[in-house]
């Protein structure tokens, strides 16, 4: 990894192991225009590549000309207003109503490591695994000063990006849009990877031609959605999984968002991402700054495999903190999809009883514990123990399951209000809504506003309180409903607009307060299944349940997409019972094992009532967990086919970093007739070992399982699945 400022081209210079990101100074104006990024290159005298020279840029030394080069030159950070008709980064209103502003270089620092977000989760590294540069830029005008943060990685080809605003003038102004990142490239034939969902059927892959005009995937919901995902990526036409190019971005952020691209009629591509301008303003005070959220940005040449390698390794290695960082998980059993709100100490108890003679490692008790709880509709905001349900109290039962040998974990969604609590009826304003307007209820409840400082409070006491109370290793912290109806009692009216991202910020500040308490503690969010599973909840918890979609079938796509990103050892997924809950499904219990596994692995159901065979089958489910969790966790991830476009079968890979071992999933989900065998390729082997099927005889070299492949038993029926574990010979 490396920074370099060339003084006398006035070009900056990052690498990456394998890729290169260049950008240049130019004109009297010191603008700064975008000039390369993709394969590493030694040289950086390529500035031309910005096009100064060339019509219809006009140079702004004739500065009473300038009418059309804003709207063809490659800037670095677009601003608004001033004859860039491309969609800006930024765009203000001053106290006198007025929109423009522009970007001037002033100066830069190159630093060892990475300085921290202020409030907000980033990726991280030390002195000697990352350099950041710092660019500073302002507009004089509008007294407004630009700070943007570039940060490379000795070990993974990402780049991060952020964006700090202050505003250095007498007068305050309004900041209506800051995106955090941008690349102004020239269209290579590309198409727009994104992922799109609902709830229960979250994050599947979305490909299309990338045409004229501007085309988005966003989010103004109050969180990052189950409906669209904070990623983009721009591959070129050709690219699979192995080959092509691919630039990426994923938003490290979990509120509102927007990642764009959008081609210019001179078929330049303006690929942009940042938090949604969409009833956003943040009023800035003379002297006051504000720190825009971070972008993680990968080029691949590799194809989505080289993409998905490099989130993979930053993610890991440079995002998840804590306890759990790189532990093995302990297998759980919840008892949502089990009792749903239908259950007493006793039940739970006799749950435990159960999955700990079959070797499960902890109960987590679900949603209904607490309160007048008994169904969806009254109680968030009582975070007292229901000592009706939860007969000798919350100490007792945790105590009872410690004395099985299991851990214990419990449920919470911290951030709302039933309109039918106590709490609410104490502190109707806590609730955020527009005065004198009936607020939108969803699930019937309410959001708390989490602007105001009590509210925080109060919140963090009722959940740390629950937990100095009883010995609880592990938390889901659930959110089930968006934000709408944006209003809140105690800010004023010139703030209104930054009560979504303050909300944001006050759910960082809630999960930073209690990792820090709870040092030990295994957090995993939550939302509504897999609304908020985003880069920045991972900052905060190792792991993010997945989907409310527990379908062995459903699962293939909704893991595909999640793991295009994020590695395997944060999804939470979960072997539930059939017929299935979401889509009514019958799968091989065996299926949901094999497919639970390439997550954190647990259960959601009955173990006292499911069919014996499937009982029986558990300890051997527990004993693969524990034979591969660490492969699955450590290991390589890629993708060998997939059943989203074969509409047949899925399979993927995960091989260790010594290229010793590798795990492959096959997936049958629909037999064929006439189909005996199907041949995989399997990659990033060794070609030179020798490698055979765990309990076999015969020896496979690492080529002719890369380049030849392996034949796959046809299994018979539909749903089947299976391991092939694969160790050096
Ligand atoms: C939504 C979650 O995704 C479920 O797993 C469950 O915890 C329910 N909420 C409880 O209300």
């Amino acid at each position: 990894m490396k920074i370099t400022y060339f003084e006398k081209e006035r070009i900056f210079k990052l690498d990456t192991p394998k890729t290169s990101y260049l950008m240049g100074v130019v004109d009297e104006e010191n603008f700064l225009g975008h000039i390369y990024y993709g394969k590493r290159i030694e040289d950086y005298n390529i500035g031309y590549l910005m096009r100064t020279d060339e019509p219809p840029f006009v140079p702004s030394k004739n500065n009473r000309e300038r009418g059309s080069f804003y709207d063809t030159f490659p800037f670095e950070y677009p601003t608004g207003g001033l004859g860039d008709y491309r969609e800006s980064c930024i765009s203000i209103r001053t106290e006198g109503g007025h929109v423009g502003c522009s970007f001037s270089y002033v100066s830069h620092n190159i630093v060892k490591g990475k300085p921290d977000l202020t409030g907000l989760p980033a990726t991280f590294g030390d002195q000697d695994s990352c350099m950041t540069l710092e660019v500073i830029g302002e507009d004089k005008h509008a007294g407004m000063k630009v700070a943007l943060y570039y940060t490379v990685f000795a070990d993974t080809d990402a780049i991060t990006r952020s964006v700090k605003i202050e505003n250095m003038g007498e007068n305050p102004f309004y900041l209506t849009k800051v995106f955090s990142a941008c690349l102004d490239m020239d269209n290579q034939d590309f198409d727009m990877i994104s992922l799109h969902g609902s709830w229960a059927r979250e994050r599947h892959i979305q490909r299309k031609t990338l045409g004229y005009g501007i085309q988005n995937v966003s989010s103004f919901r109050g969180e990052s959605s189950h409906q669209d995902h904070p990623f983009l990526a721009l591959a070129t036409k050709n690219t699979t999984q192995e080959n092509g190019e691919v630039y990426a971005m994923n938003f490290v952020y979990s509120g509102n968002f927007r990642a764009q691209a959008e081609v210019s009629q001179f078929d330049g591509v303006r690929m942009s991402m940042g938090i949604h301008p969409e009833h956003f303003c943040w009023k800035l005070m003379p002297g006051a700054e504000f720190q825009a959220p971070e972008v993680v940005m990968i080029y691949s040449a590799e194809g989505l495999d080289g993409m998905t390698t490099s989130f993979h390794h930053l993610y890991k290695k440079h995002l998840i903190r804590g306890e759990y960082k790189d532990k093995k998980r302990p297998i759980l059993i919840n008892n949502w999809e089990a009792t749903y709100f239908d259950f007493t100490t006793e039940k739970l108890l006799s749950i435990a009883k159960e999955a700990s003679s079959l070797g499960i490692e902890m109960l987590v008790m679900d949603d209904g514990w607490f309160g007048k709880r008994s169904s969806d509709n009254c109680a968030l905001g009582d975070w007292v123990v229901n000592e009706e349900k939860i007969q000798g109290g919350l100490k007792y039962l945790v105590d009872e399951v410690n004395k099985l040998g299991m851990k214990f974990g419990i449920w919470f969604e911290p951030e709302m209000i039933s309109p039918d609590s106590d709490l609410y009826r104490e502190h109707p304003d806590w609730a955020i809504a527009i005065p004198g307007r009936v607020a939108t209820e969803s699930r019937q409840q309410y959001v708390l506003d989490l602007s105001r400082k009590e509210v925080v409070d109060y919140v963090y006491e009722c959940v740390a309180r629950i937990l100095r109370s009883a010995n609880i290793e592990y938390v889901k912290w659930d959110m089930n409903r968006q934000l709408s109806d944006l209003g809140s009692y105690e800010l004023s009216a010139d703030r209104q607009g930054e009560l979504y991202h303050r909300y944001v910020l006050a759910v960082y500040e809630l999960q930073d307060r209690l990792t820090k308490e709870f040092p030990h503690l295994l957090l995993e969010n939550c939302s509504g299944g897999g609304a908020r599973f985003d880069p920045g909840m991972l900052y905060y918890s190792p792991q993010i349940w997945c989907s409310d979609d527990t379908d062995a079938v459903e699962r293939l796509e909704i893991q595909e997409g999640t793991a295009l990103i994020y590695p395997l050892s944060t999804m939470g997924a979960h072997v539930s019972d059939c017929p299935n809950h979401t889509v009514g499904r019958v799968t091989p219990f065996e299926t949901r094992g094999i497919v639970a596994l390439a997550g954190t692995f647990g259960y959601e159901l009955d173990v006292t009532k499911i069919p014996q065979e499937d009982r029986d089958m558990i300890p051997k489910q527990v004993a693969m967990y524990h034979k591969y969790n660490d492969l699955v966790r450590r290991g390589d991830y890629y993708r060998i086919a997939s059943y989203s476009q074969n509409h047949k079968y899925d399979c993927w890979e995960v091989v260790s970093e010594d290229k010793k071992e590798v795990l492959v999933t096959f997936v049958q989900v629909l037999n064929r007739a006439n189909f005996k065998s199907r041949r995989i390729r399997l990659k990033e082997l060794d070609p030179n070992k020798q490698y055979h099927i765990e309990g076999e005889e015969r020896t496979y070299s690492g080529e002719a399982l890369m380049y030849a492949g392996l034949q796959i038993p046809n299994p018979w029926g539909d749903f089947k699945a299976m391991l092939i574990h694969l160790v050096e010979a």
